[in-house]
C-alpha cells in the first residue's frame, strides 16, 4: 500500500522558510512515496486546534520554526532526551496514534562543523553563545556534546540565568559589560541572536579583542555574510554561517520520517542560494 506520507513546516509566519525548497529536493532524489512538503502558517493562539486538525488529516511530520517550537514540545506526547533537554521541539512526528516529539537544531548544529573546527576551537576550549532564546538552547546542548566549555552572554543577564538553571550543564553566564576582559580566551564565538538579520548590526563583540585564533559561527543565513562574520573575515579568522545547520537539522528530521539520511550537495546548495 502507498504510504504517501504529508510533511511540512509551521511557523508564524512561515512564508519566507526555506525548508520546502530542501525537503522537497531530496523527495524526489530519494524517490521518497510522499506528498510536496508544505509551508503553514499556523496562529500560536490556535496551535492546539490547528495542529490536532493537521493531525487528523494524516500529516505524518511537521518541522516547527519560530514562535511556535516551545509550544510544539507542550504538544508532544513523547520527548527525546535532547528535545526534554532544550526545552523546544522542532520535529513533529504522528504514528501509532501518538504525538512525538524531538529538536534536531542539537544534532545539526555538531554536524554542521568540520572535525578540524571540533577539535581546534571548541573540545576542552572556552566558546562563547551569544543569545539566550531557543536557538542558543540548542547551541549550548551541541557544544557541551562536544566537550566545549559553555559561556553564555545575552542582552538580558536574567535570560541567560535562567538557561543556566534549565538546562544544567556545566557553563558559565557572563555579564555583557565584562565580556570585552573575558573575550580574548574564547576559542569559538556564535551568535544566536537575531541581530544581523535585515539591516540590523550585530555590536555585542569588539572584534579588535578577539583572538584571531577563535572561530566564529552565526546561525544566520541570509544574508550569507552578516557584518559580524564579514569582521571576522577580516582579521582572516575561520568563520562560517547557519546554512550548513539549517540542511542538517532538515536532513535528522526527513531521516526520522522517511528512514533515509540525505545529504548535502552542492545542487542542493544552488537551489538555496538561488531563492
Ligand atoms: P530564537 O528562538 O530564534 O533564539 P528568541 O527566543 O526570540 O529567538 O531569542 C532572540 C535572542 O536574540 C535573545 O537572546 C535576545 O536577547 P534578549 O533575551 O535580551 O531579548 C536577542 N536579541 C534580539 N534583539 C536583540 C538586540 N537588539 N540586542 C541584543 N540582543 C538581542
Amino acid at each position: 500500500m502507498s504510504e504517501n506520507k504529508k510533511t511540512g513546516v509551521i511557523g508564524f509566519p512561515v512564508d519566507h522558510s526555506v525548508s520546502p525548497t530542501i525537503h522537497n529536493h531530496w523527495i524526489d532524489e530519494n524517490q521518497i512515496d510522499a506528498s510536496c512538503y508544505e509551508k503553514i502558517n499556523v496562529d500560536p493562539e490556535q496551535f492546539e486546534e490547528e495542529v490536532g486538525r493537521l493531525k487528523e488529516n494524516g500529516t505524518y511530520g511537521l518541522n516547527v520554526t519560530v514562535p511556535l517550537k516551545e509550544l510544539a514540545f507542550s504538544f508532544a506526547e513523547e520527548l527525546t532526551d535532547v528535545s526534554k533537554q532544550t526545552g523546544a521541539v522542532n520535529t513533529l512526528t504522528f504514528k501509532e496514534g501518538k504525538v512525538y516529539g524531538d529538536n534536531t537544531d542539537v544534532i545539526g548544529f555538531q554536524r554542521s562543523l568540520d572535525k578540524k573546527t571540533i577539535e581546534e576551537n571548541i573540545t576542552n576550549k572556552k566558546c562563547l553563545v551569544l543569545g539566550a532564546g531557543g536557538a542558543a538552547r540548542a547551541v549550548i546542548s551541541a557544544l557541551n556534546n562536544l566537550n566545549g566549555e559553555v559561556h553564555i552572554c545575552n542582552r538580558t543577564y536574567e535570560k541567560a540565568k535562567q538557561i543556566q538553571q534549565d538546562i544544567q550543564i556545566k557553563s558559565e553566564v557572563i555579564d555583557q559589560k565584562d565580556l570585552g576582559a573575558a573575550i580574548y580566551e574564547m576559542g569559538f564565538i556564535v551568535n544566536t541572536t537575531s541581530l544581523g538579520l535585515g539591516n540590523t548590526e550585530n555590536t555585542m563583540v569588539d572584534f579588535s579583542q578577539v583572538s584571531s585564533q577563535a572561530f566564529v559561527y552565526d546561525l544566520i543565513y541570509n544574508p550569507k555574510l552578516t557584518k559580524f562574520l564579514s569582521e571576522a573575515k577580516e582579521k582572516n579568522m575561520g568563520y562560517q554561517n547557519g546554512i550548513k545547520m539549517l540542511i542538517e537539522q532538515a536532513a535528522e528530521s526527513f531521516r526520522t520520517w522517511h528512514n533515509v539520511l540525505p545529504k548535502n550537495s552542492n545542487v542542493l546548495m544552488n537551489k538555496l542560494e538561488g531563492l
